[in-house]
C-alpha cells in the first residue's frame, strides 16, 4: 500500500513540476527510415509494451490499485506520452507512390502534379531553414490544389494510402517546418490559391485564399484606405502566417496574427472540410478551433479560406532610426516608450553586428553608424505622431543617443525600414563561406528582463568568439539571437542557442516569440512547458489526425515507420 501511495505521488510530482531535467529526457527514436530501422524500431517498442502493458503510467498505477493482478486494463488517459503512442505507419513503396500520383493527376490534371527534383528540393529546405537530412528530406510530389475541393481530394488520397502530407505557402518559415523527414509524401503547395475572395469594407473584413501574399493583399488594401497589419518575413503568405502564428515588427501596436483571425475553412488529414467560424467579431458557439489552428504548424489540418479582421490604413506614417553608445541604453529607451504606454507602431532593435551586415550586404541606399541602433515606425494623424516623436526624442537623449534621423517622405521612410526589414538577408550575406550555416533563437521574454537577457548574451557571444547578433521586436520583449558558425563550430553554436532559450525560460519567457518550434525547438520545449504538456498536445494530434499524416514530427516527436 505504502508503495502504492508512492507512486501516486511521484505520478503527481511529475505533473506540477514542468521543466524538471529529468522528465525533459527524450527517449532517442529511431523512427524507421528503411525496412531495417523500421524493424529494429519495432522490437524497441515490443520491448516497452511488454514492459508496461500498454500504458506505462496508467499501467503501473492500475496494476498497484489491482493489487498487482495482471494485464488489468488501464483507463484511457487524457494525455498521449511518446511511448504510449499508437505508431503510425506510411506507405512509401514504389507503387503506392505511383497509384497515388496517377489518382493526383486525375483530380488535378498534369500540369498541377510534380516530381521534378529541383522543385522538389525548393519545397523542404531553404538557408534560413535547412532541413536536417539536406535534400534526402523532401517530398515525393508537389501538387498545385485551387479550390478548397482540390485539397479535400487530395487528403483523401493520401489518407487512404497513408501518405504524409506537408503544406507550404511562402516558403519563409525558420526552423525545419517544411522538412518532409519521412523523406517522401505529399508537398501542398498553395501558391496558386491567392485569390481575395471577397472584400466587406463596411464590416472591415477581407476573405482570402492561403496563398495570398500580405504584402499583395496590403498593396490591394491601400487604395480601400484599409490596413492589414501582421507582417512577418517578405514573401510569406496568409496560410503559412495563421500556421506560423507569425508577428513581425507590428505586433507592439497592433497585435499578432491571431488577433487578427476570424475564421477559417480547414480540410482535415481525412479529406473532412470544416468551417471553424463566419466573420462575427465574437462567437462563444462552443471550442475555438481557429485558434487551435493558428501556430499548429500545418500539423493540425490544412487552410484552405481565411476571414481576416482589417483595420484602416493609418493617415500618415514616419520612420527613425536612433544609434546609441550602448545597447544597453538602446533598451532604456524602449523601457521607457513601452512603460509609458506610447503607441509607436513599432520598435525595432539591431546591434552593431546587424548594422555592420546591412552596410556590407547593401540592401540599402545608405551607409549606417555601425552601433546598436533603434528602428521606430510612427503611424496615424500628423499631430500625433508629432507628438510620439517629440516624447521619444526625449526619452532617446536622456540614453545618451548618438543621432536622430527621420524620414521626411514616404521614399524616405520605405528606405530607411528596408534595413530592419533585411537584416535577416543580411547577416546571411556576411557568412565567411557559403557553407557556413546559420542558427537563431527566438526568445520572447517580460519587458522589464529584456536589456539583461541582451546583454548577457552580447557577453556570451563574445565568449565565444563565434560571430552573432541580436535584433528584434524589442517592442514585445522578443529578440533574435543570430550565429552564424562553421560546421567545426556547430556544438558551440547550440550550446550558445540552447543557453539563450533557457535563460529566457529561467526569466519566466518563451523560447519562441513568432517563428515556431518546427524540428529546431523540439526539444527544448518540454523545458518551458513540461512533458504533461506535450502529451497533452500529443492527444490533441491524434484526435484530429490519428494517422499522423499531417506534417509529421513537427512540434513534438511521434512514432512512425516507413514502408518503401
Ligand atoms: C527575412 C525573414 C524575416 C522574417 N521575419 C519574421 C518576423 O518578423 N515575424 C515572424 O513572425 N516571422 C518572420 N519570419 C518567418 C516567416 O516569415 C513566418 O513564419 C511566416 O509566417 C511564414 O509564412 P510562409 O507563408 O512563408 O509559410 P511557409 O514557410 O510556407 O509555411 C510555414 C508553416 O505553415 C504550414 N502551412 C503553410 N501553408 C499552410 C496552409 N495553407 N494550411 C496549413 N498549414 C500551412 C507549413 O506546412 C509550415 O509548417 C521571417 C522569415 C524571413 C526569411
Ligand atoms: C502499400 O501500398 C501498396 C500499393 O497501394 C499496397 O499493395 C500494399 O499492400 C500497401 N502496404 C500496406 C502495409 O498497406
Ligand atoms: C478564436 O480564436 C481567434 C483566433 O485567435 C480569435 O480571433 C477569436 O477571437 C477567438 N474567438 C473566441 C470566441 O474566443
Amino acid at each position: 500500500m505504502r508503495r502504492t501511495i508512492a507512486t501516486a505521488e511521484s505520478i503527481l510530482r511529475s505533473v506540477r513540476t514542468p521543466a524538471t531535467r529529468q522528465n525533459c529526457q527524450f527517449p532517442r527514436l529511431h523512427n524507421g527510415i528503411s525496412r531495417k530501422s523500421a524493424t529494429s524500431s519495432t522490437s524497441f517498442i515490443t520491448q516497452i509494451a511488454v514492459l508496461a502493458g500498454g500504458a506505462l503510467i496508467g499501467a503501473y498505477a492500475s496494476s498497484f490499485f489491482n493489487n498487482g493482478k495482471k494485464n488489468a486494463k488501464a483507463a484511457p488517459g487524457s494525455t498521449t506520452s511518446l511511448e504510449n503512442m499508437p505508431i503510425a505507419r506510411y506507405n512509401l513503396t514504389e507503387s503506392n507512390l505511383r497509384g497515388a500520383q496517377e489518382e493526383l493527376t486525375s483530380l488535378l490534371t498534369s500540369e498541377r502534379v510534380t516530381d521534378d527534383l529541383g522543385t522538389r528540393i525548393a519545397h523542404s529546405s531553404t538557408e534560413w531553414s535547412p532541413a536536417p537530412n539536406g535534400d534526402l528530406d523532401r517530398p515525393t510530389l508537389v501538387v498545385y490544389p485551387l479550390t478548397t475541393e482540390d485539397v479535400s481530394g487530395i487528403a483523401k488520397i493520401c489518407h487512404k494510402r497513408r501518405i504524409p502530407m506537408i503544406a507550404f505557402s511562402g516558403g519563409t518559415s525558420l526552423e525545419g517546418t517544411l522538412a518532409m523527414t519521412t523523406q517522401g509524401g505529399v508537398c501542398i503547395d498553395f501558391s496558386r490559391m491567392n485569390k481575395v475572395l471577397a472584400l466587406h469594407k463596411a464590416d472591415l473584413d477581407v476573405v482570402v485564399q492561403p496563398g495570398v501574399g500580405y504584402e499583395d493583399l496590403n498593396s490591394q488594401l491601400a487604395k480601400e484606405g484599409l490596413f492589414f497589419p501582421p507582417d512577418p518575413g517578405p514573401g510569406a503568405q496568409i496560410g503559412g502566417m495563421i500556421s506560423q502564428g507569425c508577428s513581425g515588427t507590428n505586433a507592439y501596436r497592433y497585435g499578432t496574427m491571431k488577433d487578427w483571425v476570424l475564421g477559417l475553412t480547414i480540410v482535415l488529414a481525412d479529406g473532412s472540410v470544416v468551417k471553424t467560424r463566419h466573420r462575427p467579431r465574437k462567437s462563444s458557439a462552443g471550442y475555438n478551433l481557429t485558434q487551435l489552428i493558428v501556430a499548429s504548424e500545418g500539423t493540425l489540418g490544412l487552410v484552405t479560406e481565411a476571414s481576416l479582421k482589417l483595420t484602416g490604413k493609418p493617415e500618415v506614417e514616419k520612420v527613425a532610426v536612433a544609434s546609441f553608445p550602448t545597447t544597453h541604453k538602446a533598451v532604456e529607451t524602449v523601457l521607457k516608450i513601452v512603460q509609458n504606454d506610447l503607441p509607436v507602431a513599432a520598435i525595432e532593435l539591431l546591434d552593431d553586428v546587424t548594422m555592420g551586415a546591412v552596410n556590407k550586404a547593401g540592401y540599402c541606399d545608405k551607409e549606417y553608424p555601425e552601433i546598436p541602433t533603434l528602428f521606430f515606425k510612427f503611424s496615424g494623424p500628423e499631430n500625433v505622431i508629432k507628438e510620439q516623436i517629440k516624447k521619444v526624442t526625449e526619452f532617446a537623449k536622456q540614453s545618451a543617443c548618438k543621432s536622430f534621423e527621420f524620414s521626411k517622405t514616404a521614399d524616405q521612410a520605405a528606405s530607411l525600414w528596408q534595413a530592419r526589414k533585411t537584416a535577416l538577408w543580411s547577416l546571411l550575406a556576411i557568412k565567411e563561406k557559403p557553407e557556413d550555416n546559420f542558427l537563431s533563437a527566438d526568445v520572447c521574454v517580460p519587458i522589464s528582463q529584456m536589456a539583461d537577457i541582451i546583454e548577457e548574451t552580447h557577453t556570451k557571444l563574445e565568449e565565444s568568439g563565434l560571430v552573432g547578433s541580436c535584433l528584434g521586436h524589442v517592442g514585445d520583449g522578443n529578440f533574435h539571437t543570430t550565429v552564424l558558425y562553421g560546421e567545426h563550430d556547430k556544438k558551440k553554436a547550440r550550446e550558445l542557442i540552447k543557453w539563450v532559450q533557457k535563460r529566457g525560460i529561467e526569466m519566466d519567457g518563451t523560447i519562441s516569440g513568432e517563428h515556431g518550434i518546427g524540428l529546431e525547438n523540439r526539444d527544448m520545449l518540454c523545458n518551458e512547458l513540461g512533458m504533461g504538456y506535450i502529451d497533452a498536445m500529443r492527444h490533441v494530434k491524434l484526435a484530429l489526425d490519428p494517422l499522423c499524416l499531417l506534417n509529421p514530427d513537427k512540434i513534438f516527436q511521434l512514432k512512425f515507420e516507413i514502408e518503401r
